[in-house]
């Protein structure tokens, strides 16, 4: 895709270039991003770059950093002890170096990545020989060239204990000393990477974010007095819009309290869920983007968030996209007449690879922060 492509989708829906008047050409994500004194990222796949151009072209225009959407996770590396697989996130990392982009590894530590024979041995005793053996596979292969690392994803779960802490293997396991053990074990293996804490649900003003909020903030500080090697918070922003309100002083709030711990911020995972998938587009695509801009705004505007990347850069491959076999279902569940487009539409570029306003929302987010502002 052309820079000028670039330019004409997006002024598609908010100038309208003529021959004579054309807008000046827009910055990419990562040109804006800079301007920032910050870096845009997206979620990617190696099998998909490899075989989709208009996506590869797309995440080198817009990115300066890839994160693994799946191959770096322990049941994707390592479906049977021992039998390791690093085909797809070497081929990623391939990618990435060769064009001059960084690699963000995700994740070591998911209740939802564990392979079923870890999972077992786990339960079963095996103490903390597999999750050493898996830190040292993965951190001795990559750990000189990935900078920053996601640690520990999700650890927190409200409704089951007072401290907040995700009732999972991990804690049955080794008990809730299992967090800071594991940013000993990640800082053993790479003495020189930012180690991330990264968690979803802490956005919205709804009862059960602001006790997630509360719980995170708490973990942060335990991590902090015990001395655990965390160097950068990882706050997914999976934006959702059926969830209700989005309060600016309230976020902002939580992002002051979290700066006060003196380490960097990442939105690691920005993408919009949507409500509605029967509206008309232009409808659908003005409410993601309004949403992004509002959430960016107040991100952006605290010094500590350093980076912003988006959970797949278009929604051709979002996790959120309804499998086509399901459309016509979710047609009949929703009322909906007819095919219409069944892709989320919460990602920066639609399915056929055109840049969407969600990339205005974050391009004006970044330009209305430059450097020194
Ligand atoms: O490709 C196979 C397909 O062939 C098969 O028919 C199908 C049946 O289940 O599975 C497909 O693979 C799935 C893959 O996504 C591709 O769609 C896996 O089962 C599924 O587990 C995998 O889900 C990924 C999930 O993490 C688990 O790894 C999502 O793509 C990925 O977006 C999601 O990412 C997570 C972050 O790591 C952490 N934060 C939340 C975020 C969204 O859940």
């Amino acid at each position: 895709m052309s820079r000028r492509n670039l330019l004409l989708g997006a002024g598609a829906l908010f100038t309208l270039p003529t021959e004579r008047a054309r807008a000046p050409e827009r910055a990419s994500l990562r040109e804006a991003a800079a301007r920032s004194g910050r870096r845009f990222g997206a979620a990617a796949r190696a099998e998909q770059i490899a075989a989709e151009p208009d996506l590869a072209e797309a995440l080198l225009v817009e990115c300066d950093a890839l994160t693994p959407e799946i191959s770096m996770k322990w049941d994707a590396i390592e479906p049977e002890p021992g039998r390791r697989d690093f085909s797809r996130s070497d081929a990623l990392l391939r990618f990435a170096t060769e064009n001059g982009r960084a690699l963000h590894g995700h994740t070591l530590i998911w209740h939802r990545s564990i392979p079923p024979w870890a999972e077992a041995a786990l339960a079963e005793g095996a103490g903390w020989a597999p999750v050493a053996a898996h830190f040292e596979a993965v951190l001795g292969r990559y750990g000189n060239e990935i900078a920053t690392w996601d640690v520990v994803n999700e650890p927190i779960d409200t409704g089951h204990r007072m401290d907040g802490l995700r009732d999972g293997t991990f804690l049955r396991a080794f008990g809730e000393g299992y967090i800071e053990r594991a940013f000993h074990e990640a800082r053993a293996h790479a003495p020189g990477a930012v180690l991330f804490l990264n968690e979803y649900g802490l956005d919205y003003d709804i009862p059960v974010e602001r006790d997630r909020r509360y719980l995170f903030l708490k973990l942060v500080e335990r991590l902090r007095q015990a001395g655990a090697p965390l160097g950068g918070i990882g706050l997914q922003g999976h934006l959702d819009l059926r969830k209700g309100p989005f309060s600016e002083p309230l976020f902002a709030g939580f992002l002051r309290d979290l700066s006060g711990f003196g380490l960097e911020i990442h939105i690691t995972e920005l993408d919009v869920r949507e409500h509605d998938l029967t509206a008309p587009p232009l409808v659908r695509d003005r409410l993601v983007a309004e949403i992004a801009k509002r959430y960016l705004d107040v991100a952006l505007d605290c010094a500590a968030v350093r980076a912003v990347s988006t959970w797949g850069l278009s929604t051709r491959h979002s996790w959120l996209a309804i499998e086509p076999e399901d459309l016509d279902f979710y047609w009949r569940l929703v009322g909906g007449q007819g095919k219409g487009p069944g892709f989320n539409r919460g990602l920066p570029y639609d399915s056929d690879m055109r840049p969407a306003p969600m990339r205005e929302a974050i391009l004006a987010a970044f330009e209305r922060r430059p450097l020194g502002f």
